[in-house]
Formats: C-alpha cells, sequence, structure tokens
C-alpha cells in the first residue's frame, strides 16, 4: 500500500452483508420465488445461499442478482453433509435459529476463527425453546442441532447482539405463540424489518419485539422483489480515505441509512467531518441514500455505552484513524470486539504500533494517541486473517510515511472482494 494524496469520484459498495443474509434466509422459507437485487458478494454471504441451497432450497446466483425458490417454513430438507458457515458469525447464529426449528438434526460448524467464537449466547434461548443442542465443550462450532416443535419465550438478551436477537425471531417463526425478545440497546433491525417484508406479524415496543409463531394463524411467507442496500460498513473505508487524504472528495453512492446503523456518520460528524447524505429514500422498509464526504482534519474523542453496539463494526475503521486526529482516540466498553472475526483489539494495537502509534490496550478498549504522538509510518500489517482490520489499515498506510504491506490482504473478501481494486482505481498519487 504507497501512500496517496487524494481519494476522488464516485463509488458504490457491494449489497448489504447483514440484509443480504436475512433476505436470502427469509426467501428461502417463503412460498414463491423470490429475486433479490444487489445482493452482497462477500465470501459471507456466498456460505449462507450455499447452506440454504444444502438445505434443499433451489438457489440461482447470477452476478449481485439471487433468486431463491422458497421451500415454505416447512419445506427445508437435511442436509447429508455439516453445513459450512466459513467466517460468517451471521450464518451460523441466524441459520440455528431456523435449523431449531426443524424437524430433522443438523449440523453446522465454520473456521478456525469462527469455531473460537462464543455460541452458548444462541445455545442458550434455542435451547430454551426446546432445541437440542450440542457443542463442543458446550459452547463453539461445530453445533449439533436437533430441532423440533418449540415453545415461545420471552427473552432479555444479556449482551446487545443483533445475531443472537434474529436468531431467536427465526426460531419464533416455528413456536406455538408469540415470541419476545427484549435488547438492552437497540441493535441493527434489519430481520425485524425484514420480516415485516416477508409478511410475517412483528411488532416492536421500546425495546421490545415479538414475532408470531404458530397458532391460529401460523406464519406464511410471501415471496419478494427486493434490492439490498450498499453496505454502511464497507462504505466506511471510503469515508476514512477521504476524511485522511488531503484533496479528497468523494460520493459513495446507493448506501444503506437504516438509523440503527448510522452511528458511525453522527460519530465523523462530531469530530468534524464533512458529510452530507444526498437523496435519501426509502426501498423495502430500509433507508438508502449517497453520502458525500471531503476531507478534514478530524478532532477525536471518545467512543463509549450504547454507540459502541451500534457501530461495533466500524469501530476498526475509527480506531486506525486515531492517530491522524487532535485528540486521539479513546474506545471504552467494547469487549465484543474481543470476541469478533479476531480479537480486534489485539489485533488493532498490535498493528497501530507496528505503524509507530501510541496506543493503551485496555480489556474493553483502547486509547489511540492523536497528531501530536508523532506521524505513522509504514509497516508490515498482519491482520490476523479479519477482513475489517485488512481495509482498515490499507486505509491508515495512505496518509503514512512510506509503503505498508497488508499480509494476507485477501481476507476483505470476507466482506468485499474488490475492495483493493476499487480502492485504487479512486486513489490519486
Ligand atoms: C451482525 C451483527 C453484529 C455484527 C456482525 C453482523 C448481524 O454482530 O458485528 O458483523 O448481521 O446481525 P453481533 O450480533 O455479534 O453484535
Amino acid at each position: 500500500m504507497a501512500p496517496a494524496r487524494a481519494i476522488r469520484g464516485a463509488v458504490e459498495v457491494p449489497g448489504d452483508k447483514s440484509i443480504s443474509h436475512r433476505y436470502a434466509i427469509l426467501a428461502a422459507l417463503a412460498e414463491g420465488r423470490s429475486e433479490i437485487q444487489h445482493f452482497s458478494s462477500a465470501e459471507d454471504c456466498r456460505r449462507t445461499l450455499d447452506c440454504l441451497s444444502h438445505l434443499g432450497v433451489k438457489v440461482e446466483a447470477e452476478n449481485d442478482r439471487v433468486r431463491i425458490t422458497g421451500a415454505g417454513l416447512d419445506g427445508l430438507r437435511a442436509s447429508r453433509r455439516t453445513l459450512d458457515a466459513g467466517n460468517s458469525g451471521t450464518t451460523l447464529r441466524l441459520l440455528a435459529g431456523v435449523l431449531a426449528g426443524q424437524p430433522f438434526t443438523s449440523t453446522i460448524s465454520g473456521d478456525d476463527s469462527l469455531q473460537r467464537r462464543p455460541m452458548r449466547r444462541v445455545i442458550e434461548p434455542l435451547t430454551r425453546m426446546g432445541a437440542q443442542i450440542r457443542a463442543r465443550d458446550a459452547e463453539f462450532a461445530p453445533l449439533e442441532i436437533r430441532g423440533g416443535a418449540l415453545r415461545p419465550i420471552e427473552y432479555a438478551l444479556p449482551i446487545p447482539s443483533a445475531q443472537v436477537k434474529s436468531a431467536i425471531l427465526l426460531a419464533g417463526l416455528y413456536a406455538q405463540g408469540a415470541t419476545s425478545v427484549v435488547e438492552p440497546v437497540r441493535t441493527r433491525d434489519h430481520t425485524e424489518l425484514a420480516l415485516a417484508e416477508f409478511g410475517v406479524r412483528i411488532e416492536r415496543v421500546d425495546r421490545s419485539i415479538r414475532v408470531h409463531g404458530r397458532g391460529e394463524r401460523p406464519p406464511r411467507l410471501q415471496a419478494r422483489q427486493l434490492a439490498v442496500p450498499g453496505d454502511i460498513s464497507s462504505a466506511v473505508f471510503f469515508l476514512g480515505a477521504a476524511l485522511l487524504l488531503p484533496e479528497s472528495n468523494l460520493l459513495v453512492h446507493n448506501v444503506g441509512l437504516n438509523p440503527t446503523r448510522t452511528a458511525v456518520l453522527d460519530v465523523l460528524a462530531t469530530m468534524g467531518a464533512p458529510i452530507h447524505l444526498v437523496s435519501v429514500h426509502g426501498t423495502s422498509g430500509e433507508l438508502v441514500g449517497d453520502i458525500a464526504v471531503r476531507h478534514a482534519p478530524l478532532e477525536g474523542g471518545v467512543i463509549s455505552g450504547e454507540a459502541v453496539a451500534q457501530m461495533i463494526d466500524e469501530l476498526p475503521m475509527l480506531a486506525a484513524l486515531g492517530p491522524y486526529t487532535e485528540q486521539g482516540i479513546e474506545i471504552r466498553d467494547a469487549q465484543e470486539l474481543r470476541v469478533k472475526e479476531s480479537d480486534r483489539i489485539a489485533a488493532l494495537a498490535e498493528n497501530l504500533r507496528r505503524m509507530g502509534a501510541q496506543v493503551e490496550e485496555r480489556p474493553d478498549g483502547l486509547r489511540v494517541a492523536g497528531r501530536s504522538a508523532g506521524k505513522l509510518h509504514g509497516a508490515e500489517i498482519d491482520p490476523r486473517g479479519d477482513h475489517r482490520v485488512a481495509m482498515a489499515f490499507a486505509v491508515s498506510a495512505l496518509a503514512a510515511e512510506g509503503p505498508s504491506v497488508i499480509r494476507d490482504a485477501d481476507c476483505a473478501a470476507v466482506s468485499f472482494p474488490d475492495f483493493f481494486p476499487t480502492l485504487e482505481r479512486l486513489l490519486e498519487r
């Protein structure tokens, strides 16, 4: 990665990863053929499609258009082999919810990283609903899920997690009656919006969400024509580059602006980023618009409390901007970052130090010193196989002195296969 002077022009990012997973899963449970446009090109979402195929669903993918012929709520078939979620926590946890309601046993697993990530958070509520789940050390994938008749529960999430909330709501489709989830902090609500879009009765009152399962009026999902907005969590790397590089002026087209995902824009704006939203409109319950951004010096500041859950995937980029800000960036209350695709707190601290930043690593976050601690220099970056760490440091490297090497940079494909060529096309050196 050679340093650059500016990033300019217009860019479109792949379809939102979270929304793509959900549309695919619900289309598989619907009756009729759904068509999904601008489906994410992420490896993670391909894993969801593969798992659905192995469960007997007809999936036809052509570039970013996916057609799914739904099997209906009761039409999935047992997979002959272990379902492979790859690196994707969302695939594994959301499908665990669906598999809990099936009258057969499934095994689902993933790569080394996924096999180290905590699963008790889904095992516990799904077991309460009546599924029988075996896991390595009662915590880790592979999960063997024996589904069956489920009972509804009222569940207060101990940690804010959209994946866990979604697993329970999906299992709730198969439960006799209404299942409720109460979240401690409002997390991304794509599952709720997508369920409503497919015709399921779902209600939210404050932080409680209730889905109606089997009962007098069992849910019947109807096939839909849908378009996925661009992924704000991918867009943020381009925003980061534009903020860092002096002569930048960039437009990111067609980005999802669901209010449960835009906290990162608010924090950047508070730090002084000139970000403007253009042509905002709604599509299938989601908000979409263009994001215009120019270079500006960033003030920095503290990210803590509820905001953390609402920008959890953007924290690597924010931390990597830290050394270029006036005051530095401090992240607190973010212990969840340690159980993502990598231990992101450790990965960020290590690689920031490699570039010469001053970093204090803490159990629940880190403090990255700002500009007064000195300029960053190019370095060899080890993203630990984590796509967001790789992309965050690719951006940080653009404003450093001297070139950097991102080891194993291909891991970006987990969410954004064309990230590096797309970035190169927009850079001016
Ligand atoms: C996601 C939820 C978040 C996020 C992940 C995608 C989702 O995970 O980090 O990248 O699609 O529901 P948690 O639910 O573990 O916070």
